[in-house]
């Protein structure tokens, strides 16, 4: 069975001191609540993984990376590898957010092989898609997403879906305060999975976690995650107030 998942992707945002404040006090929230299963991840920038890993333990909150690159080691300045997570007991990175595709140039064909590092270092990959306002304008929006998914993961065996989970984040959504409409939402992960269902086969399909992404709030998640094929969130700015995320949390 699929899991329900809210995570939050803290961007460039909490220095250390903001860091184990915001977990501190997402720590005291979930206490007060009944998780049901839900898996609850964080991710803080870089430097502030090991305080992360350090402050959530005692409680079921999972520390995630925001990127890392795809080469084993080397002259790569100012980048991450897997095994430099990997060895602060990081397990999962999310890749291919818009902000890393549009910013950073990073590319299906880049992001192919980032999936391929991180699953041989068996991480889990949480792995971000979309289109941008023009496409869903044009109507080429389903065609996009299948095209993302396609050059960057659907190389892959079915056995490595086990460590996959799926963000769909329309990029006009993404920080705009403009949410995809719960039928949007739902319309578009039902494409999804019905790939999966191609590619894959039904097992794959039904256990893969499709999360959506883009201006998620206390005020409009219940409505999206209600969705049958929406199994959570990829949470940005309410991600940054422990009693939103917390909301968040509940919002199933
Ligand atoms: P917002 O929730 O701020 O729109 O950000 C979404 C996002 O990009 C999460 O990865």
């Amino acid at each position: 069975m699929r899991k329900q998942i809210v995570a939050g992707n803290w961007k460039m945002n909490n220095d250390i001191k903001e860091t184990k404040k915001l977990i501190k006090d997402i720590k005291k929230g979930i206490k007060k609540i009944k998780l049901k299963g839900t898996r609850v991840l964080v991710s803080p920038t870089f430097v502030n993984l090991t305080a992360a890993k350090d402050k959530v333990k005692g409680s079921k909150i999972e520390v995630v990376a925001q990127n890392m690159h795809q080469a084993k080691s080397g002259a790569f300045t100012g980048e991450i590898s897997a095994s430099m997570l990997k060895a602060i007991k990081v397990k999962s990175v999310i890749l291919g957010h818009s902000e890393r595709r549009t910013y950073f140039g990073e590319t299906d064909a880049i992001l192919k092989e980032k999936v391929n590092t991180a699953l041989a270092n068996k991480m889990e990959i949480i792995f971000c898609f979309g289109e941008l306002l023009a496409d869903r304008k044009n109507n080429n929006h389903f065609s996009i997403v299948e095209s993302q998914l396609k050059n960057a993961l659907f190389h892959l065996e079915a056995s490595a879906w086990k460590k996959i989970v799926l963000a769909y984040e329309p990029v006009w959504a993404i920080g705009t305060g403009e949410t995809a409409t719960p039928v949007q939402a739902q319309e578009m992960h039902a494409f999804i999975r019905n790939l999966l269902v191609d590619k894959y086969g039904n097992d794959v399909a039904e256990n893969t976690s499709i999360l959506y992404g883009g201006s998620v709030k206390p005020a409009n998640a219940k409505e999206i995650f209600a969705n049958p094929d929406v199994d959570g969130g990829l949470i940005g700015g309410a991600a940054l107030n422990a009693t939103d995320f917390v909301a968040l949390i509940q919002s199933f």
